[in-house]
């Protein structure tokens, strides 16, 4: 496909966000990239059943961030792919740097909590050892803090008496796998303002 609405994916793992996208109603936006750091990831068999194109990175020698020659070699790969949309899925690097300013403001997260409730790492864990009766999701757009960027949508997912980290993921996902594809269909239809930290959505029953 050509025109606004390339999506590309970066992903670490299972890849079950990666397939929602690829498989949820975007419109005329499509998934046409993953990309991925890590070669054994499951969400590598997935892209290939899809049919998407996979490029296996070299993430650079920190644990947890992308290093900056790395982020400028995806930021390459990306232009090259003309991507309008790079959506974060379970992507276990902090991106800093090159790649932020080249997609500045082009680049989506999820993240497993009602943000800006526990950020960072098991955030389902913090959630369920603070007590919160209510969790959630959220996506928002990434910028250089660690989920800190503007929020976009939220799904809220109330904490039952006796769950665990495994019980109470499960059901978060499933508001994942419904509002990264929609806040991604938004984005490519150009219906997401941003202004300062504050985000403003068209076309929606409860915009
Ligand atoms: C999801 O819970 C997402 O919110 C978090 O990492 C997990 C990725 O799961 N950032 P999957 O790989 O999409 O199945």
């Amino acid at each position: 496909m050509t025109g606004t609405g390339r999506i590309a994916v970066l992903a670490s793992g299972r890849g079950s966000n990666f397939e929602a996208l690829c498989t949820s109603d975007l419109g005329s936006a499509a998934v046409v990239l993953l990309v991925t750091d890590n070669p054994s990831a499951p969400v590598i068999l997935k892209a290939r059943r899809l049919g998407i194109e996979t490029v296996v990175i070299d993430p650079g020698p920190m644990r947890t961030t992308l290093s900056p020659t790395s982020g400028a070699h995806v930021s390459d790969i990306l232009e090259g792919e003309s991507i309008d949309l790079v959506c974060l899925a379970g992507f276990m690097r902090i991106l800093k740097g090159p790649i932020l300013e080249r997609f500045g403001g082009r680049i989506l997260n999820i993240h497993p909590s009602l943000l800006p409730a526990f950020p960072g790492l098991d955030a389902q864990a913090k959630a369920l050892e603070y007590g919160v009766m209510v969790s959630g999701c959220t996506v928002h757009y990434v910028d250089s803090g660690t989920d800190t960027g503007p929020i976009v949508l939220q799904a809220p997912v109330p904490v039952l008496g006796n769950d665990t980290v495994e019980s109470l993921s499960e059901r978060i996902l499933l508001e994942e796998h419904r509002i990264l594809p929609l806040a991604a269909r938004l984005h490519c239809e150009g219906r997401i303002s941003v202004k300062g930290r504050l985000v403003h959505l068209t076309g929606l029953p409860y915009s």
